[in-house]
């Protein structure tokens, strides 16, 4: 028994539209991140940890022609002799500026006929007898890639030194929190994965019973006045709170606050897409490793979730015991419901969207900072890849650490409650932040 799950709509006219406005939404988000600098900035290598922005750009098509146009059309290669410098397997980030890439001009003119060609595609699929083409999956799948590298480019644009490039509106004052700092949620079993989500990856399949003891978790995520307190507590000083690789790491490293933090006199500044600010104290702390959200955590007397526990909190509605596809339900995210999607550049306070809270009261799960969990990257029981290895198969194991819930810089096609991230525990360059939890006493199931 799985519980019930929602199923996906079958005409292939909505489907249809579905997949023409996730195509379009990200081509027009991969225009400004890329329209917004210079053409030499494109070309740049801004971080030994990013790609060149020209790089992303004509990877995206490249994904697309292989997937939409070669894969669901059975269409020849247009361009066989750039195939290789695009595979994101044969040449590691730091040695792509140096091949022979695309000029911006000539990547923006590719991905813009692989687009053309794909909507032609579009038009003449029908959504059911394959599964690529299945309820709109690979168009689906290719939208929610090239939303992905648009937040691998933003993280660049971050990485950037020099003026803003990019602006956007903070998002609305809302009241302060004054909520509790933590719900219990009861031991049991609840349905984690998905294997009725139309768009859904292969690493979030198949959806199967798992059994939670019951725990309590943060409501919010935490903040930076608190990971403040973490530090001016000599948080970085201490090996007790850390685990024995982060240690080491933090020590060689010269680590002493998240990233993109410096200290000036009495107070924390940051810098955050080419501003210089004052740390808010009531936003999620932002730029933090695995290393330091554990080590955060049991200076807290507290730990991070599991992976289970994360999707518990965040789908399981204990009135039905079903899952639902995100907190609030299964309707898609609106504004109002969480910081998807980059109409903000930073997360907004803790405590904000409770139009967004899960049946038990835990607000921002989905949008604002990615949450590292406790958990290594693993299969599911059960799992297939679909439809190629090298998206998370190759990946599998005890090296990745697995984040949920998705940023601000995540837009709403590719982030939902069954949603899995993974990461080296040492990265922070990402919009990664982390929520707590502690065991709850078992009479508490
Ligand atoms: C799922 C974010 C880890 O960016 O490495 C993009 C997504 N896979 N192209 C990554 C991805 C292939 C992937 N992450
Ligand atoms: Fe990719």
């Amino acid at each position: 028994m799985t519980g019930p799950e929602t199923t996906a709509p079958t005409d292939p006219e909505i489907l249809r539209t579905r997949a023409l406005e996730a195509l379009t939404t990200a081509r027009a988000r991969t225009a400004l991140l890329t329209s917004c600098v210079e053409d030499p900035e494109l070309t740049a290598q801004h971080s030994p940890l990013m790609s060149p922005l020209v790089w992303d750009l004509a990877h995206i098509g490249n994904q697309e022609e292989l997937w939409l146009l070669r894969n669901v059309a059975g269409r020849e290669p247009m361009r066989p002799e750039i195939d290789g410098l695009y595979d994101a397997f044969e040449h590691p980030r730091a040695e792509r500026p140096s091949l022979p890439l695309l000029p911006p001009a000539e990547a923006r003119r590719y991905a813009a006929e692989v687009r053309g060609r794909a909507l032609d595609v579009l038009e003449g699929t029908a959504f059911h007898g394959t599964r690529l083409t299945e309820a709109g999956f690979a168009f689906g799948m290719i939208a929610q890639h090239e939303q992905q590298h648009d937040e691998t480019m933003l993280i660049t644009h971050q990485l950037r030194r020099g003026a803003a490039a990019l602006t956007a509106p903070d998002p609305e004052p809302m009241p302060l929190f004054t909520g509790p700092a933590e719900v219990l949620v009861p031991g049991g079993p609840f349905t984690m994965g998905t294997s009725a989500e139309p768009w859904s990856l292969d690493n979030e399949r198949p959806a199967h019973r798992r059994f939670v003891p019951p725990f309590h978790i943060d409501t919010t995520p935490v903040t930076n006045g608190a990971y403040q307190a973490f530090i001016e507590d000599g948080g970085y000083d201490d090996e007790r709170w850390w685990a024995p690789d982060g240690w080491a790491h933090i020590r060689q490293h010269g680590i002493s606050a998240p990233l993109f933090w410096r200290r000036d006199g009495g107070q924390w500044l940051r810098r955050r897409f080419g501003v210089t600010e004052v740390v808010p104290p009531d936003e999620p702390v932002l730029h933090v490793s695995w290393y330091e959200a554990d080590a955060y955590a049991r200076w807290a007397g507290r730990r991070l979730p599991t992976e289970a526990e994360w999707e518990k909190a965040a789908r399981h509605d204990p009135a039905t015991d079903g899952s639902t596809r995100y907190p609030w339900g299964d309707a898609d995210p609106t504004p109002e419901h969480a910081n998807l999607g980059q109409r903000h550049l930073r997360p907004a306070p803790a405590g904000s969207y409770p139009a967004g809270e899960s049946p038990l009261g835990v607000r921002q799960l989905i949008g604002d900072v990615w949450e590292w969990t406790a958990s290594d990257f693993l299969p599911y029981p059960g799992f297939t890849a679909f439809p190629y290895k090298e998206y998370s198969e190759v990946f599998f194991g005890p090296e990745y650490k697995v984040l949920r819930g998705g940023s601000f810089a995540v837009d709403p096609v590719a982030c939902r409650g069954t949603f899995r991230n993974w990461d080296y525990p040492i990265r922070r360059q990402i919009f990664s932040g982390f929520r707590t939890a502690r065991d709850a006493s078992p009479e508490l199931g």
